[in-house]
């Protein structure tokens, strides 16, 4: 028996994405991500849960999905530079992709607000950083018109080769389950993924790859949840900084998305994702940033209206892996001891009994 490697979204998927024999493919072997059963989530909901782990990503987070077909045309087309916008996870891909690819890459983000791994990230990757005293969505506005006038790729999720690759998402899902789950839940910022994992369901439905569709839920921060609100947030507030977005960039793909398969938007707490996010740390042995976490706050908020019915088959996406953002790992958690290095005392502290 060989081993296998997984060979990243552009060849396992190229049939379905804009790619040719020309495409140079700039890959870290991204997706292929674990789709994990949940046995308590499963028995606590009535439903059969999975939850796929998009922090098993190369960068930590979904968005290398859509960065490697992003920067693969980016190259393509003869690009020397690429640029975005970023609550912290699509530049700390987008400076991984660029070092891989040999490109500059420069990322604007919002002054403060950018946890502290996603940073480190970029840095280590070689990006030009630029900090704005603003938000992400004045740091979007900015990137979009440097992108417009001067000789530099975007890669923020506006870039459509972002979201082809990001609809993988939705082919891994239905290929690991044999068949679409009945619901998507899914955590919405800037609405690239949601909007995505629909093409990528509607595509595998079309093409009678699977018999049916999922019906899509998105998940915003109740600080954060202008699709709820409907109307842009000018200034967005949450403890989950990925998601700390007032203006949408696929606003309506995410509108879209929510109507046609038959499923919404809504928001959570705070409370509510910080609450997820600890059950998943403690229950599920899954390390997420909060953000994550807000596609198992709905959940459980669907399970507590009574919305969810009986035995659906469920996939809650966790976009990102909690080493990003450490602060939030920790808090609660039982005191660390210093000890002397002898076994009698580690024992007693942890109230072993002797063999
Ligand atoms: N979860 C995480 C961990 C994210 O980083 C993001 C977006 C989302 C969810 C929301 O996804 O924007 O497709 O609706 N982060 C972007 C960034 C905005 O700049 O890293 P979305």
């Amino acid at each position: 028996m060989t081993a296998h490697q997984w060979r990243g979204v552009i060849t396992e998927y190229s049939d379905r994405l804009p790619v040719d024999a020309a495409t140079p493919v700039v890959t870290l072997r991204e997706g292929g991500t674990p789709l994990i059963f949940s046995e308590r989530l499963s028995a606590e909901t009535g439903c059969e849960v999975h939850l796929k782990f998009e922090g098993a990503n190369p960068t930590g987070s979904f968005k290398d999905r859509g960065m490697t077909v992003a920067v693969s045309k980016a190259c393509e087309e003869g690009a020397a530079a690429v640029v975005c916008a970023s609550t912290g996870n699509t530049s700390a891909s987008a400076a991984a992709y660029a070092a891989k690819a040999g490109l500059t890459c420069a990322v604007i983000v919002p002054k403060g607000r950018i946890a502290p791994g996603k940073m480190a990230q970029t840095l280590a990757h070689g990006a030009a950083v630029i900090e704005v005293d603003g938000n992400f969505d004045m740091a979007f506005g900015a990137v979009r018109d440097l992108a417009s006038r001067f000789d530099v790729a975007l890669v923020n999720s506006v870039n459509p080769y972002r979201l082809q690759g990001q609809k993988s998402l939705a082919f891994e899902v239905c290929d690991m389950l044999g068949r679409a789950p009945d619901l998507h839940l899914v955590p919405v910022g800037n609405a690239g993924n949601i909007t995505s994992h629909w093409m990528g369901y509607r595509e595998y439905a079309d093409d009678e790859v699977v018999a049916a569709t999922p019906r899509m839920f998105g998940f915003q921060a109740a600080g954060a949840a202008p699709l709820v609100h409907g109307a842009p947030i000018a200034d967005p507030e949450t403890v989950a900084t990925a998601i700390r977005i007032g203006n949408p960039a696929s606003w309506d793909g995410a509108l879209h998305a929510a109507a046609d398969s038959g499923g919404g938007i809504a928001a959570v707490t705070d409370e509510e994702i910080l609450a997820a996010q600890r059950r998943l740390m403690r229950e599920e042995g899954l390390f997420v940033e909060p953000a994550s976490a807000a596609s198992v706050a709905g959940l459980l908020t669907l399970h507590g209206r009574g919305s969810l019915p009986a035995d659906a088959t469920v996939v809650c996406v966790l976009t990102g892996h909690g080493l990003k953002d450490p602060q939030w790992g920790n808090r609660d958690a039982e005191p660390t001891a210093t000890l002397r290095a002898d076994a009698a005392a580690i024992a007693q502290h942890l109230g072993l009994a002797a063999r």
